[in-house]
Parts: C-alpha cells; structure tokens; sequence
C-alpha cells in the first residue's frame, strides 16, 4: 500500500488539484456548529483538505506517503503533518473532531476495523468523526477480482471495499451514529481529466458509555 502511494504521489504530484472535496465544506459547518477545535485527518495526501480545515481548525494530519507528506508542508504550512500509519497510530493527544476522507474503503476488513478503532482511541469523549467511503452504486464496484466481500481489485495492485449503508454503519457500531447519507462527486485529475464517483459519509459521535472489547 506504501510502495503504491509513493509511487502515485511522486509521478501525479497533486492528484487531485488544489481544490478539496466538497465535503470538507459540511465537515466544516458541522465542526463548527458543535465548537469543535482540534482536528485529525488520518490519509492527509498532500494537504488539500487540510488547507481548508485548517482555516478554521487546528489540524493533524496522519499520512503514509513521505513523498505526500513533502508536498503537504509546501502546501498547506498551516496543519502538522505527521508520518505515521493509521493501523498504528502513536498519538501524544486525543481529538474533538476526526475528518477522513477515502482511506477506510482502501484496506480488508481486519484493516478498516482497526482504523476504526484507532480513531475512536484518538477522540475525546463526545468528540466527532466525519468519513467518506466508496458507496456501492460506485461504477467502480463489482470490477476485477472479488478479494473479500465487498471488495475487489478493481485496478492493478489496488483494491477497495464498496460500501452499502447497512456495512458502513456496521463499522460504526461502537459509536453513536449521528448522520449517515450519499455523496455525488467530481473528482478532477492533475491532468485535467475528471469522472465520477459516488461516496457514502457517516457522521459519528465517541461515546465511551458504548462498551469496547
Ligand atoms: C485516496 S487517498 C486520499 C488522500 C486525501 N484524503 C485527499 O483526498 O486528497 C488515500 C490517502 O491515504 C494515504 N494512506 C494509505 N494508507 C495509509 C496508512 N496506513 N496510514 C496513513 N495514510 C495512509 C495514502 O498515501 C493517500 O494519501
């Protein structure tokens, strides 16, 4: 997984553009409404979100790719970036607010419970995660090699779980659930090529009456 987004992220650079997903900007309101400071991004990439969260935040942000991480520091001077992976996370402090965009639906079940965990030890009590995940109704889903349930290799040396609501909210089971719902988004290249793609979120509050093996 490393080898593949050092090597993405060193011949793309900034994949994706400059410009953030649309559902920072919900994640942004919805932090704000409940008075929300610290922040979490776990699988930063090179910064776009964070440069938007960070406007309003104070943000952390976990990522992999060391080459990403470079990117991120000239981007977005504003949030840490921390070198580190989220399957094992050595965090010195807890968060209010967990932002998370496309990186729980790139690992096998095991994996995706584990983040999930992390980031529930990495919240405060009461605090907020917002994820977004690769929903079912992806054009995405069914393409290649089914691995696991759910999930294939839809690309070479890549795979992704697609998500239906009942599995998303399954994961989150030790939360509260707050909000679970669609996203429809345009994701346009460095290359200045775009497609589709359709996401689910779920919006989770950390509840440490909610008993945890
Ligand atoms: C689909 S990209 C999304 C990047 C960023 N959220 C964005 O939208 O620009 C997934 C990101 O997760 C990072 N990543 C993958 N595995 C990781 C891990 N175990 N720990 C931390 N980051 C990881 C990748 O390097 C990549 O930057």
């Amino acid at each position: 997984m490393q080898a593949y987004w050092e090597k993405r992220f060193e011949s793309e650079e900034k994949i994706w553009g400059d410009k953030p997903s649309n559902s920072v900007y919900k994640a942004i309101s919805l932090f704000n409404q409940n008075h929300l400071n610290r922040i979490l991004v776990p699988g930063a990439g090179y910064g776009r979100n964070t440069k938007e969260l960070s406007k309003h935040f104070h943000v952390d942000g976990i990522e992999i790719s060391s080459h990403a991480i470079r990117l991120a520091q000239e981007f977005d001077s504003t949030t840490t970036f921390i070198h580190d992976s989220v399957l094992d996370l050595k965090l010195d402090e807890q968060y209010e607010g967990i932002y998370c965009y496309n990186l729980l639906h790139l690992f096998m079940q095991e994996e995706r419970h584990l983040i999930v965990d992390n980031c529930k030890k990495a919240l405060k009590d009461n605090g907020i995660a917002f994820f977004t995940v690769f929903s079912d109704k992806d054009h995405n889903n069914k393409q290649g090699l089914e691995v696991e349930p759910g999930t294939y290799e839809y690309k070479q040396d890549k795979i992704a779980h697609f998500f239906t609501e009942q599995d998303l909210r399954d994961h989150f089971v030790h939360f509260k659930i707050v909000d679970c719902g669609e996203l429809k988004e345009q994701l346009s290249y460095h290359n200045q090529s775009h497609t589709f793609i359709e996401l689910r979120y779920i919006v989770v509050r950390a509840n440490n009456s909610i008993y945890i093996e």
